[in-house]
């Protein structure tokens, strides 16, 4: 009821405000979401086998340390025929280098800044040193080298990313190319008999030149809109296995806003890990999983046992705001195709993987409010906010004790969902609330990112052990540049 009411009247807010809006596309004012194309008939190569990612070279034959060079630098690839578009890449590449490190590894990366302004490489997931967290307070100027140094705690297994986190330009970063996975890997993996494949969703928009197209106005209200999906910088690729075989994919969501509800058509799977890594226990069959902006899961898919066969996966149509300005049509994303072989048995999965630890009783308790200044989404960039205040990295909003457990409610005042992101640490979700009511997470698992509804609240459990000053954000990465950001202060006990 409660909710009911709230969006009624900001329904009636926006719809006064809508002239005001300069960045829409189509006559209505709002951009068309299939992704726009270059005229002419140009369009991204789609089709071609699924790209494995190339790996960041290991420079020290030392055991149990990682070390490497990152360039960040401009780069003109040829995505449309008979066109270059320019782009900014780690190493040249589309995506970035995956780093590919073991728990227990010292890292050890040099990141040089070849762009025309401000970068950071922050360790998305990873619980690095807050100095080493490449934060918006940290730049490493244009020409500068900056060396990121951190060790990967036991139990840090998992699928991560880094990408770019500098002041207010986060997501004209991404946009252009600079995205990457950052994978940890266990001594003990309960499913190192699983062959894997890791897949980078991100998305490109380019305009009638063939160039990345800046953000809009609407872009920076409901996050950027009509990007084309790429999987591993490849448009609807083919990803080819014997029939019946049995696979685990770690898919990252790299986009700037947009909520991937996941299918693959014919076939149900199994969750297996989110974004800080395996579950204590498989969770499934599913048909679906939803992998908000920025979350990564692992799952384990077995392919249908005939040969010769094609299926989709891809995003189902999901509503982030309460107008359609946010809503996202069906779009595929790949095809799984099986080959002419004659099909291999599927391969077992334990039932139980490894155990996601109780953080015990929270000692502190935090309210965290996602706020909207103006009535309505149209209200111009900078209209969502945490605590009705925008980022000021200059001032700490809120102060934890390293080692507490604390309670997180972060409740969304606002008319569309955000994933609420917060450095230094995993969390947990313990409870999703609407409208007095609580439901109880359906199963522990380690998360960095958290999807908060519109009209909901979302209480997380977390425990930051390093000290330092860490973001607090939601990770539509233009909300975050407009000024949707906290920071936290850790203080050492
Ligand atoms: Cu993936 Cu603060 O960011
Ligand atoms: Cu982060
Ligand atoms: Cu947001």
């Amino acid at each position: 009821m409660k909710r009911r009411e709230f969006l009624g009247v900001a329904v009636a807010g926006a719809g006064s405000l809508l002239p005001g809006c300069g960045g829409g596309g189509g006559p209505s004012g709002m951009p068309m979401m299939g992704g726009p194309l270059p005229p002419g008939g140009a369009a991204l190569a789609q089709g071609l086998p699924l790209k494995s990612l190339a790996t960041l070279a290991n420079a020290t034959p030392e055991a149990g340390r990682f070390s490497a060079a990152l360039v960040a630098a401009p780069a003109d690839l040829s995505l449309l025929q008979g066109r270059t578009t320019s782009l900014w890449l780690y190493n040249g590449l589309l995506p970035g280098p995956v780093v590919d490190v073991r728990e227990g590894d010292h890292v050890r990366i040099a990141l040089e800044n070849r762009l025309p302004l401000d970068t950071t490489v922050h360790w998305h997931g990873l619980p690095v040193p807050a100095e080493q967290d490449g934060s918006p307070m940290d730049p490493v100027r244009p020409g500068a080298t900056r060396i990121y140094e951190f060790d990967l705690p036991p139990g840090t297994a998992g699928t991560y990313w880094y990408h770019p986190h500098a002041h207010q330009t986060t997501a004209q970063q991404v946009s252009m190319g600079l995205a990457a996975p950052f994978i940890v890997r266990a001594g003990d993996d309960p499913l190192a008999h699983l062959p894997e494949v890791t897949m980078l969703v991100t998305g490109i928009r380019l305009d009638a030149s063939g160039q990345v197209s800046p953000g809009t106005a609407m872009d920076f209200t409901v996050g950027r809109q009509g990007e084309q999906l790429l999987v591993n910088g490849g448009r609807l690729p083919v990803h080819s296995v014997r029939p019946g075989s049995t696979q685990r994919w770690r898919i990252l969501n790299a986009t700037s806003a947009r909520y991937l509800r996941l299918s693959l058509d014919g076939h149900a799977f199994t969750l297996v890990g989110t974004d800080g890594g395996l579950l204590g226990a498989p969770v499934g069959p599913l048909s679906e999983v939803l992998v908000a902006p920025a979350q990564r899961v692992e799952i384990v898919v077995t392919a249908s046992s005939t040969p010769g066969a094609r299926f989709t996966l891809r995003a189902q149509r999901h509503a982030i705001d309460t107008m359609g300005m946010g809503t996202y049509a069906a779009e595929d994303l790949l095809t799984l195709a099986t080959t002419a072989e004659s099909p291999v048995g599927p391969l077992a999965v334990p039932s139980s993987l490894r155990p996601v630890a109780s953080l015990g009783p929270a000692v502190a308790r935090k309210r965290v409010t996602l706020t909207q200044s103006g009535m309505g989404m149209m209200a111009g960039a900078g209209s969502f906010l945490i605590d009705g205040r925008p980022f000021d990295m200059n001032r700490v909003d809120y102060v934890s004790t390293a080692g507490d457990v604390e309670d997180w409610e972060i409740a969304n005042q606002t008319m569309m969902d955000h994933p609420i992101h917060v450095h230094g640490t995993q969390f947990q979700l313990v409870s999703r609330g609407s409208g007095g009511f609580a439901t109880p997470a359906p199963y522990a698992a380690w998360i960095d990112t958290v999807d908060v509804p519109s009209g909901t609240t979302a209480t997380i459990r977390m425990r930051q052990d390093m000290p330092g000053k860490r973001m607090v954000h939601c990770h539509i990465l233009e909300h975050e540049d407009a000024g949707m950001m906290a920071v936290l202060e850790v203080r050492p006990r």
